[in-house]
C-alpha cells in the first residue's frame, strides 16, 4: 500500500480514492487552526482520511468520517479513523462540535464525468454546487449550538452564491483562508450556528 507523510503523520493512500491535492492542504489547515482538544468532529467525504488522522492525532479529535465511495472508506479505515459508508449524514443521528468537508465542487456536465468511483470526488453536478447545496443545508442539524461547518469551494463554484445559501441557512458566515492557482482561487468556508442567531430566528419565527 502507498503512503505519504505529512506532519509527521503517516498516511495509507488506496487506488480509486481521492489523492491528497492543494485543496486538501489548505482546508487540514483551516481545521487545524479551528478543532480544539476533544472536540467532537464529523468529517463528510473523508477520500483516503488524511484530514482526520491528522485531527485526530495532532487534536485529540474524537472524530467520525462518512465517504460515499467503498474504497476511500476502506482507506480511511485503514488509517485509524472509524468510517461510515454512505451519503453525507445518511444514518448519523449525532450532533457534533465541526462539521469539515472538501466537496466535489466543479461544475461537472454529463459528457465530462469520469468513469468510476472516483467521479465523487469532484463532480458538483452542473452549476458546481449540488453536494454542496445538499450539505450545507443537512449539515444544521447535525451542529451543537455554536457547532462550526468548514468547507472549501473554487472561485469556479461560485463564491457569493455559496455565501448567500449559507446566510438563508442561518449560518454566520467567514471566509477562513484563500489560496490563488492558475485557473481559480480556493476559499475556505466557515459557517458558525451562533447561539444568539438561531435563538434570534427561532423568535422571529414563533411570534
Ligand atoms: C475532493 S474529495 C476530498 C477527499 C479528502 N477529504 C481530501 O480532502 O483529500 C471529495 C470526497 O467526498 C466524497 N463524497 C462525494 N460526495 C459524497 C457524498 N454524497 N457523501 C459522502 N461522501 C461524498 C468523495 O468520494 C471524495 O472522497
Amino acid at each position: 500500500m502507498k503512503k505519504i507523510i505529512h506532519n509527521g503523520v503517516s498516511v495509507n493512500l488506496a487506488p480509486q480514492t481521492y489523492l491528497p491535492a492543494e485543496d486538501t492542504y489548505l482546508l487540514l489547515n483551516a481545521s487545524l487552526a479551528t478543532v480544539r482538544a476533544g472536540e467532537s468532529v464529523l468529517e463528510i467525504g473523508s477520500g483516503c482520511g488524511i484530514i482526520s488522522k491528522i485531527l485526530k492525532e495532532k487534536r485529540g479529535a474524537r472524530i467520525i468520517a462518512s465517504e460515499i465511495n467503498p474504497h476511500a472508506a476502506r482507506c480511511t479505515r485503514s488509517n485509524g479513523v472509524e468510517t461510515i459508508r454512505t451519503d453525507l449524514f445518511k444514518g448519523i443521528k449525532a450532533a457534533f462540535d465541526v462539521i469539515i468537508f472538501n466537496p466535489p465542487y466543479l461544475p461537472t456536465s454529463r459528457d465530462e464525468e469520469i468513469p468510476g468511483w472516483l467521479n465523487y470526488a469532484f463532480d458538483g453536478g452542473d452549476d458546481g454546487r449540488e453536494t454542496i447545496d445538499r450539505f450545507l443545508t443537512e449539515a444544521w442539524r447535525h451542529l451543537k449550538e455554536n457547532g462550526r461547518v468548514l468547507t472549501i469551494i473554487s472561485s469556479l463554484t461560485g463564491i457569493d452564491e455559496v455565501k448567500k445559501r449559507m446566510d438563508e441557512i442561518g449560518y454566520t458566515t467567514s471566509e477562513l483562508d484563500s489560496e490563488k492557482h492558475f485557473f481559480e482561487r480556493l476559499v475556505v468556508l466557515k459557517g458558525e450556528k451562533v447561539e444568539e442567531r438561531v435563538n434570534r430566528n427561532s423568535y422571529t419565527l414563533s411570534t
